[in-house]
Formats: C-alpha cells, structure tokens, sequence
C-alpha cells in the first residue's frame, strides 16, 4: 500500500481517487499551504495534483512542494491542454503530466510507474534537478505527439546539452528552439537564430566567427560574429545540414572546446554558446553521401526532438486554426470573423505538407480575401485534400444533409405557428423565416448587399424589394 496525496479543490476528483485507488491510503488538500504541509507531515509516495491553469494558484502550490521537498515525487492533471502548462510542469519538476480528459486505465498506468520510481529513489535517495523560474511560452497543441515534445523540452531546458531539432519545414521546430532557449537559465541573454541554407558559404562564416579588420577586402573594421554576439545565450543553427564540410569542421571545435577564431585573426576566443540545431533533411543519408561529418551529427543529436507533422497532431488542427483566426481578428480588427464548419471540414481534409506554417498563411490570406465575416471554402487557398482531386465536401452529399439538419432545427419552430394557429392567431411562417434569413445573411457580410444577394442566391433587386417589405435597414456600406 503506498501514501498518495491529492492536491484538488474539485471534491469530485478526490472523490474519484478514493474510488479508483482504493488499495491505497488517499489523502487530500485544496490548496498550496495545506499541500506543502501535507507532503511536510505525511511525506506522501506521491503527490497528484490538478492544475486549472496558467495564472492560478495552483502552479505556485507545485513550486512550493518542491522548494520544501525537492525530491518529492509530482503528476501533475490538467485540463488547460497548452504547451505552457506541460513545460512548466516538467520544468519545475513534476515527474510527469496528463492531459484531462483522461481515461482510468492511462491514471491507473502513470500512477503505478511513478510509485515504482518512488520505491527504486526511496532506496538510492537520488536527487532531482533544482527548481528553475517561470518563463512564457507559445506552442499550441495537445495531442500526444506534441506533449511528447512538451516534455523532452522540460527536461532539456534546464541543461546547457545540444539538442537537434527535426521535422518537416513549418512544423515549428525554431519555435521548439525558442522555448527551450525561454525555458532555460540563458533566458535574460541573447536567443540569435541563423540559417545556413539561406545565407552563401563565406557570408554564412563571417556571420558566426566574425573578422579582423583586412581580413579580406573590403573588412574595414573588426566584426563580430553571432558566436561572440550571443555569449552565455543560445545560438539556434537552422538548417545545418546546409553548412559545408569546412564550417562544420570550425563548428565541431566550438561544440567541443567553445573556442574559435575570428576570420583572419590569430587570437582564439572563448564563448559560453549553447547550440540548438535544427533540420528538414536526413543528416543520416547526407552522413552516407559523405556530406555531413559523422562526428558533428553525433554531437549535435545528444538529445533529439523530433516536431510531428501536422497531419499526426490530430485535433491540435482546430485548436491552430482558432489560434490564428484570433490573430487575424485582432490584427485585421474584425472581432465577427469566424470560420463556417464546412471551410473547417476543408481544413480537416487536407494533408498540411507545409504544416503548422501552411496553416497560418491560409487562414491569414482567408481572413483578408473574404468580404463578410464566415469564411467559407472558396476563401481557403488549399489546394486538393488527401487522396480525393475534390476542393470541398461532396456538394451532393452536403446538400441532403443540409435538408436533415434543417429538418430537425425548424421542428419546434413549426409546431410554435402551428400553436398560435391552433389558437385562432394568423401566422406568416414564410415570411418570419426569410426575415430572419434576410437579416442573418446581411449581418454576416456587414451590410455589404451584392454579397447578401448572392449568398441568398437571390437577385439585388429582389434583395432590396425584401428588406423594404421587412423595413430592413443597414448602414451604408463604404466601399
Ligand atoms: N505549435 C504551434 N503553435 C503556434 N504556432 C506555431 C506552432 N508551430 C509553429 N507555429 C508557427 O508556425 C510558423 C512556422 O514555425 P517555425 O518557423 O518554428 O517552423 P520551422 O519548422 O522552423 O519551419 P522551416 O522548416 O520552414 O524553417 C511560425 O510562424 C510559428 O510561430
Ligand atoms: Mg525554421
């Protein structure tokens, strides 16, 4: 029988803790000072906790139980699915996190790993890392692939190790970077990113070492590379496995002493420089063609973070996509626009080979190119989804499940007219329903009438003959 302590305000998950891990002694605090004094007193096996999100208590209520009791043992439940919470998590040292809603069997499972490293540190007493402070993040996705990125970022952060970053192009591999540079004790000093596959060879040299004055001509006075630029900070080398043999050799001798020297200098300098690498191609098959020194990539990789693809991160899509429809609403100033589920049935077909950047774009270009406030499918510059030569959904298909839907909305509004008239009333069912049409359909393209016409399917003049028979009226559009 093992001593679990659960840190919850929510009864009910206590409760369901009682209930699920009987076998063992459960008990209970509702917040920070009474946990802190609960792992104090009952140095419990281990302790779970529920975080409700960033900015509550309840993260506090974790760094308290680990500055009091270092090496107590922390899951960590939440419910706000964001890379913020994940991070932080790790990084202050809870031994793992689950994302809410859970099933029983993945609780039961954490649960019973974590009391085994209980009992296995019981009895080596091994310390665990030191509480580091908070820092922001900003990757959105919960899918399990991404948490599993969340959390080698955790444990990597904190370290000065080389981390390689893989993925295919946009799938957000500098901003793994940036937050393991935020996340880090280098987070105050400089985080410097430079791609190597988009600047030429003798630029991409003097930008990392720097030169003398006279180094070549045209150097008319001394330069700094990035290298010297960013000491104690991070320097992110994107796309390394673009940079020629000659320069990797010069990056391996940083990697392995931190020194270099300037380009035509002869005084050999000392940085404190972490490297983060990042790349879309296969260093492994560049190693075999002989193009990538086999000794670099070893000491690069010494820990690899692989960014799924979009395409792999499930329902993380939809959470993207509202992400950067907030960003154009607040960029464009146009706080109604939203996304029609058919435009996001689109989204939900296609294969995102650009990934999360492909993304971002198409919502962006939707945003601006489309005139009322929903976007639709034309407005999504994507091109065929996965597999079928079709843009959108079956137009068929769609339109006998539009009659279904419709069905099953207009049942209480038809037996409402069909009381008033069972009660004498006289009711104008067609003409309340194309009212409210008419309305819905010019407040959805903010006024603008050839755009209603057309989405009603109806001609303007028609339009207009309506809106004066309803005493509809809008404000003059700008055009
Ligand atoms: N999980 C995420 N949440 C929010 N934004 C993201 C996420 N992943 C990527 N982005 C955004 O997508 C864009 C592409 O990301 P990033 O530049 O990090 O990708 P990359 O893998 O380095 O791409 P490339 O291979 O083209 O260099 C950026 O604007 C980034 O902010
Ligand atoms: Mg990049």
């Amino acid at each position: 029988m093992a001593n679990l302590l659960i840190v919850a305000a929510d009864e009910n998950l206590v409760f369901l803790f009682r209930h699920v891990f009987g076998e063992h002694e459960i008990r209970s605090a509702r917040d920070a000072p009474e946990a802190v004094e609960a792992v104090h007193t009952q140095r419990p096996d281990l302790v779970v906790m529920d975080v409700r999100g960033p900015g509550t208590e309840d993260l506090d209520a974790l760094r308290a139980i680990r500055l009091a009791s270092p090496d107590q043992l922390i899951i960590v439940m939440t419910a706000y699915g964001t890379a913020q919470i994940a991070v932080e998590a790790i990084k202050h040292g809870a031994h793992d996190y689950l994302f809410k809603p859970f099933d029983v069997g993945q609780l039961r499972q954490l649960v019973a790993e974590a009391l085994e490293i209980a009992a296995q540190r019981s009895a080596a007493r091994l310390p665990l890392p030191a509480v580091e402070r908070p820092a922001p993040a900003g990757m959105i996705g919960a899918s399990p692939a991404m948490q599993e990125v969340y959390r080698t970022i955790g444990k990597v952060a904190p370290s000065d190790l080389t981390v390689l970053i893989t993925g295919e192009s946009g799938t957000g591999k500098e901003l793994v970077a940036r937050m393991i540079h935020e996340h880090s004790r280098r987070a105050d000093k400089p985080f410097l990113a430079l791609n190597c596959a988009a600047i030429p060879e003798p630029l991409l040299e003097s930008e990392l070492f720097g030169y003398e004055r006279g180094a070549f001509t045209g150097a008319l006075h001394r330069k700094l590379g990035k290298l010297e630029v960013c000491n104690g900070g991070t320097l992110f080398l994107d796309e390394i496995g673009d940079m020629s043999p000659a320069l990797q050799t010069k990056m391996l001798r940083v990697l392995q002493d931190g020194t270099f020297e300037r380009i035509g200098g002869t005084e050999t300098m000392d940085v404190d420089v972490r490297i983060l690498a990042a790349t879309n191609r296969n260093l492994v098959e560049l190693m075999r063609e002989g193009r990538f020194r086999d000794d670099l990539y070893y000491r690069l990789k010494v820990v690899p973070i692989h960014v799924p693809p979009l395409r792999e991160r499930g329902d993380d899509l939809v959470l993207l996509a509202r992400h950067f429809l907030q960003r154009a609403r607040d960029e464009l100033q146009r706080p109604g626009l939203s996304l029609s589920n058919a435009a996001l049935e689109v989204l939900k077909a296609y294969s995102w080979p650009g990934n999360v950047r492909e993304l971002e774009n198409v919502i962006k270009g939707a945003a601006l190119t489309c005139p009322g406030v929903i976007i639709l499918p034309e407005h999504l510059a994507v091109t065929a989804p996965r597999g079928t030569g079709r843009t959108g959904p079956d137009p068929a298909a769609a339109g006998t499940a539009a009659k279904e839907t419709l069905q099953k909305l207009l049942e209480p509004v038809f037996a409402y007219f069909h009381d008033l008239y069972q009660a004498g009333q006289r009711v104008e069912p067609f003409d309340r329903i194309e009212e409210v049409m008419l309305r819905k359909a010019l407040a959805a393209v903010e006024g603008n009438q050839s755009h209603a016409a057309k989405l009603l399917g109806i001609t303007r003049t028609t339009l207009r003959k309506r809106m004066a028979k309803y005493g509809i009226v809008v404000r003059q559009q700008v055009e």
